[in-house]
């Protein structure tokens, strides 16, 4: 995977840290999320809150359910999930609406958005016992317009980030170079358009050698989900901060992370494709991105006020004959401690 980075850096000189970032993830038959699906959970390199157990998608199905008769319980409508990755969660949610409403289970479809053909043969062979009711596309800009819900969990993380570096009181790109066979940093002068807007927006007042991250295409990226939505909402979950939050002075190194088996790791250049590299999510910046397409944000919540909101009813229907596997792992995605408030949830009405 290196050689082939080398190889790039060789032929046209030093690349974007997304533009690294996106093929030791993405590229296809090597970046790491390209290889397979093994990646969430116990025996992979990390847990998100749907390898907690199913009760995550069933919480999801009762909003989304909810949100259905909201919209006048239309005929046809759409549920799309972002970073989908081998179904699971997709699974979790079907099996809840087909048992909660099956009406609604009826006029809905499933859509997943999935670029690489690996993961979308695995959420395949994941979802078989919904047959017709995946519809499995390369990319949201397939999806004629319908009302629903767009969402998807812990996914912005892992989208493609610019690194910058405050020098001498002005911003310069980290770009990813090739030394004696290693790969490099190289601070650069920013050319990228969106990047120069993006970093005067920032602002310089950062302390010398201050390194962030900053993704400056959410509105690309959106665009055609909103396009897809006739009437409904977006909900993102993930790690993540107000940008007051993000570009704190005190946070001198930002959020880039690696993970392997478990282990948290700040070497991001070392083996590419083999380990997971995400940041934080600037969710101001989303939610700026989802008003320019026309969208009304609500406030960011964490993911355990959130999930505790939306669970009024089913915590009722637990009393008295509580479901001990179910509450517990209800109480490891909403307390502080756990996961509750790691994760933040937007949610963004259109
Ligand atoms: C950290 S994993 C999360 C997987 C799953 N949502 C969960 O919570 O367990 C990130 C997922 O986002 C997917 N992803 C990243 N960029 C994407 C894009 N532009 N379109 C669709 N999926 C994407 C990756 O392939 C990967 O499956």
């Amino acid at each position: 995977m290196k050689s082939l980075i080398q190889e790039r850096i060789v032929e046209s000189g030093p690349i974007s840290f997304a533009d690294y970032m996106a093929i030791a993830l993405y590229e296809p038959g090597w970046g790491y999320y390209a290889k397979g699906q093994l990646q969430v959970g116990r025996g992979g390199d990390f847990y998100t809150s749907v390898s907690v157990g199913s009760c995550f998608g069933q919480l999801l199905a009762r909003y989304f359910l909810e949100q259905w008769r909201e919209f006048g319980q239309p005929e046809r409508w759409r549920l799309t999930e972002l970073g989908a990755h081998d179904g699971k969660l997709a699974g979790d949610i079907l099996n809840a609406l087909a048992r909660l409403d099956p009406s609604a289970y009826k006029a809905m479809q499933y859509a997943i958005p999935e670029p690489l053909d690996t993961l979308r043969a695995a959420q395949a062979a994941t979802l078989k016992p919904h047959g017709p009711k995946l519809l499995s596309v390369t990319h949201a800009s397939e999806l004629e317009p319908l009302p629903g819900i767009i969402f998807g969990n812990e996914v912005l993380d892992a989208l493609p980030c610019q690194l910058i570096e405050m020098r001498e009181g002005a911003w310069q790109e980290c770009m990813v170079a090739c030394e004696n066979d290693a790969l490099v940093w190289q601070l650069g002068d920013i050319r990228d358009p969106a990047l120069i807007t993006a970093t005067h927006a920032l602002g310089a007042d950062f302390t010398e050698g201050y390194r962030t991250e900053i993704r400056t295409h959410y509105e690309s990226f959106l665009k055609p989900l909103t396009d897809s939505l006739s009437d409904g909402r977006m909900i993102w979950i993930d790690y993540g901060f107000e940008r007051s939050e993000y570009y704190h002075p005190d946070r001198r190194q930002g959020t880039l992370r690696t993970f392997s088996k478990h282990q948290a790791g700040e070497d991001v250049l070392s083996h590419p494709g083999e380990l997971d590299i995400s940041a934080h999510v600037d969710f101001t910046a989303v939610a700026e991105a989802c008003q320019a397409l026309g969208g009304h944000p609500r406030p960011l919540v964490s993911q355990g006020n959130w999930l505790t909101q939306r669970a009024k009813d089913w915590l009722m229907a637990q009393e008295g004959n509580p479901d001990p596997k179910a509450m517990r792992q209800f109480q490891t995605l909403t307390h502080p401690g756990h996961l509750g408030r790691m994760f933040q949830v937007l949610e963004v009405e259109f």
